[in-house]
């Protein structure tokens, strides 16, 4: 397995640059099997969790052809329209097949995620959501089936509490159900505009995406589109703080500004110089410690949980003591365990982590738990003192792009082992 070697103390100084969101392009993908026209998708990321949704593609029956960050689906026919158990406990994103697949063949198999690192990840509203959209639903032996052979019907729905994939999942299902459907308390984070602006383009007639309110009116049909997916968010504020926690002086470039809003003020309130540098770019300026500010995960507009954990690295070596409460998901702060071996001290109440700020951290061997706590983990190898050794990176290699080779571009000094 490969592991990073991190020597810390080297302050990032240069152009970090953003790639294509893997939030957007997973069910971007996802609704390529909506229409037997082939679908054009620009600025997907090679990462892992891709290349997964693309086998899934393939196995479901649909041509995938990538290249430099452009990939072409065609899926004209899908002879198998299910998501085995082997795909989905390696990516819970893959249940975003389940509603263009019941939407377009009326049929659907996909194993029910198991829990994950970071908490429980449970797919009932989706399943609810589809089920008043007419399919029949049976769960069993792990797998949950949708049948609609009629076609789905329009339906009211309001989730009980907001999802992201389960918003996009349901919203590529109504797309060719039958009449207007309405999804209330919906995810408003920018992957989901993302996805209906895809779908928009393949003739779906969606409004309100971005809003807690969208409406579809169902057509016959979708056809083909070209599309260029939104930047990716998270990587933009894992690398402000990058800039930030190794008091360097960083340029990330092709971001879009008012996605990271929420990370930025808290940043500036924390003793971050943030600077609009124009063309989709923000540098960062940061020479001392930070002030402990504390943050609380929402939904988008909110501060993003996917950033909580590289927040709470900067925040370890701050000045005070900062309280960091996640609402989101109930089991993310597995990160906390390996930031204290480094030396931060940091104490766990139920959803809050309670951070007082030490003048340092020290090198260390840690264990990467998911993807954004093997980013906290980089972070706060990157401005300890001395060599950290981080193992299980093949979490970062699942929704990071060549994130060592950037790092290493603007001063870090990492090197991956294998
Ligand atoms: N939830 C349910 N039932 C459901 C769906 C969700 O109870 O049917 C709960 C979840 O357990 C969680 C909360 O609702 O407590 C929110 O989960 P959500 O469904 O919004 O999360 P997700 O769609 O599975 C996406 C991102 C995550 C990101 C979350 C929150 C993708 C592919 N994944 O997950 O990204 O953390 O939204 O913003 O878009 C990551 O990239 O590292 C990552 C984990």
């Amino acid at each position: 397995m490969d592991k990073f070697k991190i020597v810390g103390g080297a302050p990032l100084s240069g152009e970090l640059p953003v790639s294509g969101s893997k939030n957007s392009a997973l069910p971007a993908l996802a609704a390529c099997l909506l229409t037997e026209e082939p679908v054009v998708l620009h600025r997907i990321p090679q990462v892992k969790d891709i290349a997964t949704m693309q086998d899934l593609l393939t196995y479901i029956g649909a041509k995938v052809d990538s290249q430099d960050g452009t990939v072409r689906v065609d899926a004209e026919t899908l002879d198998r329209p299910e998501a085995p158990y082997e795909v989905v406990k390696t990516m819970r994103a893959s249940s975003l097949v389940l509603g263009p697949l019941a939407g377009r063949t009326g049929r659907a198999r996909v194993s029910m995620p198991g829990g994950c690192a970071i908490g429980a990840r449970p797919i009932n509203l989706h399943v609810s959501a589809l089920e008043q959209l007419g399919a029949h639903i049976e769960q069993s032996h792990g797998y949950v089936e949708a049948q609609a052979l009629q076609g789905l019907e329009a339906a009211n729905i309001h989730f009980d509490r907001i999802t992201v994939t389960g918003t996009e999942d349901v919203m590529m299902a109504a797309v060719l159900a039958r009449g207007t459907t309405v999804i209330r308390n919906a995810a408003r984070e920018p992957e989901v505009k993302d996805l209906a602006e895809l779908l928009n383009k393949m003739g779906a007639k969606i409004q309100g995406a971005g809003t807690s309110i969208i409406a579809i009116e169902g057509v016959e049909r979708l056809h083909g589109a070209e599309h260029t997916i939104i930047p990716d968010r998270i990587e933009a504020g894992t690398f402000l703080l990058a800039g930030a926690i190794t008091k360097g002086d960083v340029t990330v470039t092709g971001c879009n500004p008012e996605h990271i809003a929420a990370l930025t003020i808290k940043m500036g309130q924390a003793g971050a110089d943030i600077e609009d540098a124009g063309c989709c770019a923000l540098r960062v300026r940061c020479r001392r410690r930070p002030k402990a500010i504390d943050i609380t995960t929402e939904e988008y507009p909110g501060f993003a949980t996917d950033l909580q954990a590289q927040y709470m690295s900067w925040m370890a070596i701050a000045h005070g003591i900062s309280f960091i409460t996640e609402t989101i998901f109930e089991n993310r702060f597995m990160h906390t365990q390996e930031l204290a071996r480094m030396g931060a001290n940091i104490r766990i109440e139920g959803r809050q982590a309670i951070v007082a700020g030490e003048d340092r951290l020290t090198g260390a061997q840690v264990l990467a738990s998911d993807l954004r706590a093997s980013a906290s983990l980089v972070l706060a190898a990157m401005m300890a003192e001395g060599e950290s050794l981080i193992d299980r990176v093949y979490h970062m290699d699942r929704g990071y792009e060549r994130f060592e080779e950037k790092l290493a571009a603007v001063g870090a000094h990492i090197e991956r082992l294998k």
